[in-house]
């Protein structure tokens, strides 16, 4: 559709960058820090176009990507960054259909990405053992209009997982290796394992764990995104990156 609709997200974005996303509604109105916008005017508007506040403030207005979403979600934890992400919904293979469990939920960035990707006829299962963390994540999926792709349960992993045949799962929390028979028997035979941990010295208690829990191809990894200026007279790196996030570990159930 190259117009925006009443009811579709959408995102504007100034010069600098700054994002923000709303549901188109008629008859209602955004208040930008740059002046007012009403809906009205924007339903009907082809998409990309440049789009003025009250006050004459120039935005690009554009349908939000999912990395747009996830730059913009509510946060009540520290969240999986996008670079990260892309790598992890590929080594989990999650596509249209995929069956996927996580935990925990915290404010349910990952959780975005895993009900984006498995279209309509897959499912995420996400624990999560804080009330309060779970009412965000929820939030979060809902205002997507993702919640018939999620199941959310307040529930402590060390509890174990009253679910099985996942074909993938991911680990977001602090010592990951207690958990992992659990997760075991959770995954198809062949099914992958992922985990996030900030600190090496937590990869290695991990790998540890793996080797005896009968986990294998077994793969560490870092990812590092650079981004530049893109002046094409003086093409050159951004001066700040985020320069650490966490370690990724993947491993397979293997029999
Ligand atoms: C860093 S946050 C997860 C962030 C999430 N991956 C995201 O991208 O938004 C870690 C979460 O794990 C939860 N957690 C910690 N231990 C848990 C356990 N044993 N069972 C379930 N959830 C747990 C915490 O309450 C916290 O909300």
């Amino acid at each position: 559709m190259d117009f925006a609709q009443a009811g579709d997200l959408a995102m504007l974005q100034s010069e600098k960058g700054k994002k923000i996303i709303f549901r188109l509604e008629a008859g209602r109105q955004y208040q930008t820090h740059k002046g007012m916008i009403s809906h009205q005017e924007l339903i009907g508007t082809r998409w990309g176009s440049t789009v003025e506040t009250h006050l004459g403030t120039p935005f690009h207005f554009l349908p939000p990507t999912l990395r747009d979403l996830l730059q913009t979600i509510r946060r009540r934890s520290q969240i999986i960054f996008p670079k990260d992400i892309g790598y992890i919904l590929l080594r989990l293979s999650i596509g249209p259909g995929a069956k996927v469990f996580e935990a925990g939920a915290g404010s349910g960035a990952l959780t975005t990405a895993f009900a984006w990707m498995v279209g309509d006829s897959g499912k995420v299962i996400s624990y999560e053992r804080r009330e309060d963390m779970l009412e965000v994540a929820r939030s979060n999926i809902e205002n997507l209009g993702l919640q018939n792709r999620v199941t959310f349960a307040h529930r402590d992993l060390a509890d174990g997982i009253s679910e099985s045949g996942f074909e993938s799962a991911f680990l977001d929390l602090p010592n990951p290796e207690i958990y992992l028979s659990h997760v075991r028997e959770a995954l198809t035979f062949g099914g992958t394992l992922g985990v996030i941990l900030p600190t090496t010295n937590q990869v290695s208690k991990l790998l540890g764990a793996m080797e005896d829990t009968g986990f294998g191809a077994v793969e560490v990894a870092e990812i590092m995104l650079r981004f530049y200026k893109p002046v094409p007279a003086r093409l050159r790196p951004r001066d700040r990156m985020v320069a650490h996030t966490g370690y990724l570990s993947f491993a397979r159930r293997v029999a």
